[in-house]
């Protein structure tokens, strides 16, 4: 049984203190929030202690582990602390907001010892990840074109845009390291950035954009992202290789399908948002992160992952500035 604090209340902080509460192998022991009224309320839904102050959480000695869901700047610091206390964590993405900040932390990010995974959730995805074993059991043949369509129901309020980093590094960052997920070394990206809503170009961001990745393999990853979608959470991809090709579809709530004079096949609309498409796989990270603390081997997602995705997001932030492609050294 892990013992683990939850650090961050918000959206992601809820979504791991639910899947913590009902994991057979962890319990919830502590969820820290600067607002008090936030870190109480999560906390009193699952029984469990809350704190103001983070170093609170380092200091606990019934503490085994962190799940950092705070603001993205505080990642590292977070991080670094946790690990200084003997920790085990589980960072969200993005590691950073900018690779200045991950250069400047290099040696003590090298130095960490606790086992640290980062919570690129969508590897664990069993749709995603059926795909991508089917892909290394060649069963396509080798990979050459792989397309990941992610569209958000709805943007997030203008005040979370603005602090966000941009959609590449607060959005495509998944797409990136599912990208990476299947094809391994990525070594080109071109990004086109989209204005398709106001409020969002007001705050200083692309609301959808289209990116191709060359992978230093010959095949090419196209990457579609929107933050609106009439239809809910559109989460799908295809990987086409010479022998076959793989497609993992959107999920429903039901599978039934509606006929009549008007429609035929008629579906439900997507599962909502992050918190129930990937109710599973936030299920499946924390397994996968209980094993590898409790084992004493390597989580399936590293440091060097999380920099990579900000070093993709970077270079397309780059790319859709310039309209030029971005070669990656
Ligand atoms: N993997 C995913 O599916 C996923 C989904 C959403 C967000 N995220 C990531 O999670 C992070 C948080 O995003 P969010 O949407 O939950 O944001 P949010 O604004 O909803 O929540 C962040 C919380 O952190 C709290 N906080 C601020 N300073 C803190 C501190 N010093 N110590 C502890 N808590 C502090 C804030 O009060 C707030 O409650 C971001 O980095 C985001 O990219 C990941």
């Amino acid at each position: 049984m892990l013992s683990i604090a939850v650090i961050g209340a918000g959206r992601i902080g809820q979504v791991h203190a639910r899947t913590i509460a009902s994991h057979p192998q962890a319990r919830l022991a502590l969820v820290c929030d600067p607002v008090q009224d936030a870190a109480a309320t999560l906390a009193g839904t699952y029984g469990a202690r809350s704190c103001q102050d983070v170093e609170e959480v380092f200091a606990d000695p019934q503490v085994d582990a962190v799940i950092i869901g705070s603001p993205t700047p505080l990642h590292i610091p977070h991080l670094l602390a946790a690990a200084k206390a003997g920790k085990a964590v589980l960072c969200e993405k993005p590691i950073a907001l900018d690779m200045k900040d991950v250069d400047a932390a290099r040696t003590e990010l090298d130095a960490v010892t606790v086992p640290v995974m980062f919570g690129f959730n969508r590897r664990f995805d069993p749709s995603f990840a059926a795909a991508r074993a089917a892909v290394q059991e060649g069963r396509i043949g080798a990979l050459e074109q792989l397309t990941i369509i992610s569209r958000d129901p709805a943007a997030p309020p203008v005040d979370y845009i603005k602090v966000s980093g941009g959609i590449f590094r607060d959005m495509t960052i998944h797409d990136f390291d599912t990208a990476r997920f299947f094809l391994g070394d990525i070594v080109e990206v071109h990004a086109v950035g989209q204005h398709l809503d106001q409020e969002v170009a007001q705050a200083g961001d692309f609301d959808a954009a289209v990116v191709t990745l060359r992978a230093a393999s010959g095949a090419v990853a196209t990457i579609i992202n929107n933050r609106h979608c009439a239809s809910g959470y559109d989460q799908r991809l295809e990987a086409s290789g010479r022998e076959g090709t793989l497609f993992a579809e959107n999920i429903r709530a039901t599978t039934v399908r509606l006929s009549n004079a008007e429609v035929t096949d008629a579906q439900e609309p997507y599962l909502d948002f992050f918190l129930e498409r990937y109710a599973d796989a936030y299920r499946l990270e924390l397994s996968a992160f209980i094993e590898a603390v409790e084992a004493g081997t390597t989580p399936p997602t590293s440091v060097a992952d999380a920099v990579e995705a900000l070093r993709l997001a970077e270079a397309a932030t780059e790319s859709a500035t310039t309209g030029q492609p971005v070669r990656l050294g």
